[in-house]
């Protein structure tokens, strides 16, 4: 087999074999196909595509190229969530404790932060102690002993990690089979049984609309069909940061606020509505409105806290910031972006917001690099509040005045305050 006949071939618009996609991704892994015939060939793939056979076989492909996880001998099935990609997203941090504390087991491998978006292990490991290397029979004593665990990706899916890598610098993100592939190869891997993927919607997401969104999701649940893993969609919308925080620690501090019945609404919301797919489709015998009513019991009666607690002390994570806050440390400068004017705030730009938490040290801007835990910003106003000139509408933690200054400075732009009220959108797209 040759890489360049495998290129010029998806190039023209033919159909790949399975044999051939599966040569190209251990080609790559093990070092036989270098970085630009890789590329070459995901650039056309983001132009001539992918038939559902061909989908099929890179997911395949993936999945082989690493480890799997193996939960056949937990007693009870388990369940597992993915986001494409948010500003302040958060929801895992509160979705798998409530998930947990309705009885039904959460097992997750989370990513590390991508561009402007933020990870869930980025997120984890600001609280001193927390370990998210864990090795398989860790990752299944813990779900046997609390009901949850959430850990790094390890050796799942490797090919996936280096093929996104690529990807992000190529302009080759947004295509349909790369995108379902990729996250249905990391979910088989998981070993779950039953999955529900937030499609984020909106300007700081991996899809701008609704109409985009579709055939992704489709596809995701076509493949979950053909390798046994149950899959449901929910489209939720990212044109703003979901809950009020975005950064790391402070998304852990939101996350216990929102456990303790004192977070942002819409954070609140897209949790009870994921938990209760969730429950819905785990093979336990919640379905539908049951199941909500029992995500938010609780969710409000302090049972998912107390699981908050127990998972994050289960995996070695000192809980000390569940009832002292301030013992989570957070980074030493604070800046106010106030309104220019009276009106009501007309939009608060995801993507923009989300680069400036990136660019204060949140996020990566090179692969290799490290995040730091403590900065961020908490959006005070949100999309149809009104607010009065002066008013704060975000407090950034920043490591220095002059970082301060510019996430300021492209806050400010994000927030757009006009004079008319707004209907604000809707939370659930689909
Ligand atoms: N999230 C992923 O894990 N992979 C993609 O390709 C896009 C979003
Ligand atoms: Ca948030």
């Amino acid at each position: 087999m040759h890489m360049v006949d495998i290129i010029r071939r998806k190039r023209d618009g033919h159909e790949l074999s399975a044999d051939e996609i599966a040569y190209l991704v251990n080609g790559y892994l093990n070092g036989e196909v270098p970085e630009y015939q890789v590329t070459a060939w995901l650039m056309a793939v983001f132009f001539k595509g992918m038939s559902f056979e061909e989908v099929l076989a890179l997911t395949d492909a993936l999945v082989d190229s690493g480890e799997r996880m193996d939960l056949s001998e937990l007693e009870t099935p388990a369940v597992d969530k993915h986001s494409t990609g948010g500003v302040g997203d958060t929801v895992t941090l509160v979705l798998g404790p409530v998930v947990a504390a309705c009885g039904v087991a959460f097992a997750k491998l989370s990513g590390r932060g991508l561009g402007h978006t933020g990870g869930t292990v980025d997120k984890l490991e600001s609280i001193p102690g927390f370990r998210t290397g864990l090795t398989h029979q860790e990752f299944v004593s813990q779900i046997r002993k609390t009901g949850i665990c959430v850990a790094g990706q390890g050796a799942m899916a490797p090919a996936d990690d280096g093929l996104y890598a690529l990807r992000d610098v190529t302009a080759t993100v947004e295509s349909d089979p790369l995108v379902a592939a990729s996250i249905m190869s990391k979910k088989i891997a998981g070993g779950a049984g039953a999955v529900v993927i937030d499609l984020k919607v909106g300007r700081g997401a991996l899809f701008g609309n609704r109409e985009q969104a579709v055939p992704a999701a489709r596809l995701m649940e076509s493949i979950g069909r053909a390798r046994g893993v149950r899959v449901e969609c929910v489209m939720t919308s990212m044109d703003q940061p979901l809950g009020n925080a975005a950064g790391n620690a402070l998304e852990v501090l939101e996350a216990v606020k929102t456990l303790k019945g004192q977070g942002s609404a819409d954070l609140a919301e897209v949790v009870i509505a994921l938990a209760a797919r969730l429950l819905t489709i785990s093979g336990e015998e919640w379905e539908g409105p049951a199941a909500a009513a029992e995500a938010r019991r609780v969710l409000e009666d302090g049972t998912a806290l107390a699981k908050f607690s127990q998972w994050i002390s289960s995996q070695g994570g000192d809980i000390s910031f569940i009832d002292d806050p301030g013992s989570l440390e957070l980074a030493p400068v604070t800046a106010h972006v106030k309104s220019e004017s009276s009106g009501y705030v007309q939009s608060v730009d995801a993507l923009a917001a989300g680069r400036a938490v990136q660019l204060l040290g949140a996020g990566r801007l090179r692969r290799d690099e490290s995040v730091d835990h403590g900065v961020g910003g908490v959006f005070r106003a949100r999309t149809g509040d009104g607010v009065s000139a002066g008013h704060v509408l975000a407090t950034i933690y920043a490591r220095d005045r002059a970082a301060a200054g510019e996430a300021v400075r492209r806050i400010t732009a994000a927030y757009v305050v006009g004079a008319e009220p707004v209907t604000v959108k809707p939370l659930f797209i689909a």
